[in-house]
């Protein structure tokens, strides 16, 4: 027997496999491809206190090994979610987390308020959104804004606060300690990096909203890298991913100091990805003889480099 649980910020997972936000639409879109109750967690889209209608014009567009996409956080919003989306979700019996973001710290704290409810495990605030009241400056690319969104956040739930970090910084080390020092429970890494693609024909960008966050295989080393840099000097537990289509890149992220994993873009055109790296997971733990995979997390860093949650997990 192979134990592939994983505790996360005080939430208990079956196992360390989480359905990226924004990606596998409110879970149940994707009932028919993989069982849910099998999956660790499962991380909705977007959640703003308001319905969004998201960005005018195209959305997204392909590109090499990745996909630029400028949806605009598109949701129904805070209450229509609890009211008809959430209670179908319970029936799944699968573990909820709930992204969530704002447009001002108010913002933030009122949506963490509003979904501080039964169902859901965990909140992850995604920090990559303008800054309306300092003039459109991302919360994610400033540490004492997004230091000042999470201790906002976590005056107003009482759920475990995921920060979920933005990789168009220069240092990501400085991002991940200052929401690490303003509460977060724990991290992800990484959202998309921003890109865009102009069509030559009719010169002009291709994307309604000009930019796009890029994911997919294509961005993959880069969080890698800021996964690998991170876990040696913050001691909460993170969730990796950027790229994830298989369970060698799974391992690659864990093997960096990752507890736990999240896909996002492979789920667009392999919708039963999640099940496969579960699957993947389990039998890679018997033929390396690893009885817990949580056992892996963090070997590839230097020695004595082990994040605190990777000597924790080895008790
Ligand atoms: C179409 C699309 C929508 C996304 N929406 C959200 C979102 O609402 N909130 C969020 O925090 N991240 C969002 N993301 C980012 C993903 O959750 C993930 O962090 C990123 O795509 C990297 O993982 P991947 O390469 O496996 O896709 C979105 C990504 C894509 C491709």
């Amino acid at each position: 027997m192979v134990d592939l649980s994983v505790d996360i910020a005080g939430i208990h997972l079956q196992n360390p496999v989480i359905a990226a936000s924004g990606t596998f639409g409110f879970g149940l879109e994707f009932a028919d491809f993989v069982k849910l109750d099998q999956v660790g967690a499962v991380c909705v889209k977007g959640l703003s206190l308001r319905p969004s209608s998201g960005n005018l014009g195209r959305r997204t567009v392909e590109t090499p090994s990745g996909l630029l996409n400028a949806i605009g956080l598109e949701n129904p919003g805070s209450e229509y979610f609890l009211e008809h989306i959430l209670p179908k979700l319970r029936e799944q019996k699968v573990p909820v987390i709930a992204n969530i973001y704002g447009h001002s710290v108010q913002e933030y704290a009122d949506v963490a308020r509003v979904l501080d409810v039964e169902g859901i495990c965990a909140v992850e605030i995604n920090i990559s959104c303008p800054n309306v009241k300092q003039g459109g400056l991302a919360f994610g690319t400033d540490p004492s804004c997004a230091a000042e969104v999470v201790r906002a956040v976590k005056k107003n739930t009482h759920k475990p606060v995921i920060t979920k970090l933005s990789p168009n910084v220069t240092d990501i080390v400085c991002l991940a300690k200052s929401v690490e020092n303003a509460g977060s429970d724990a991290l992800s890494l990484i959202n998309t990096l921003l890109g865009m693609k102009i069509d030559v024909e009719t010169q002009r960008p291709v994307l309604g909203n000009i930019q796009g966050g890029l994911s997919g295989p294509a961005v993959r080393p880069v969080a890698v890298r800021m996964v690998y840099q991170t876990s040696q000097q913050v001691h909460i537990p993170i969730i990796g991913m950027g790229g994830i289509t298989n369970v060698d890149d799974a391992l690659e992220f864990m093997l960096a100091g990752a507890s736990a994993v999240a896909v996002g873009t492979a789920n667009l055109y392999q919708p039963d990805t999640l099940a496969t790296l579960v699957k993947g997971l389990r039998t890679y733990c018997v033929s390396h003889h690893l009885p817990r995979l949580q056992d892996i997390v963090g070997r590839a860093l230097p020695q004595g480099k082990e994040s605190m949650m990777y000597v924790a997990s080895r008790g």
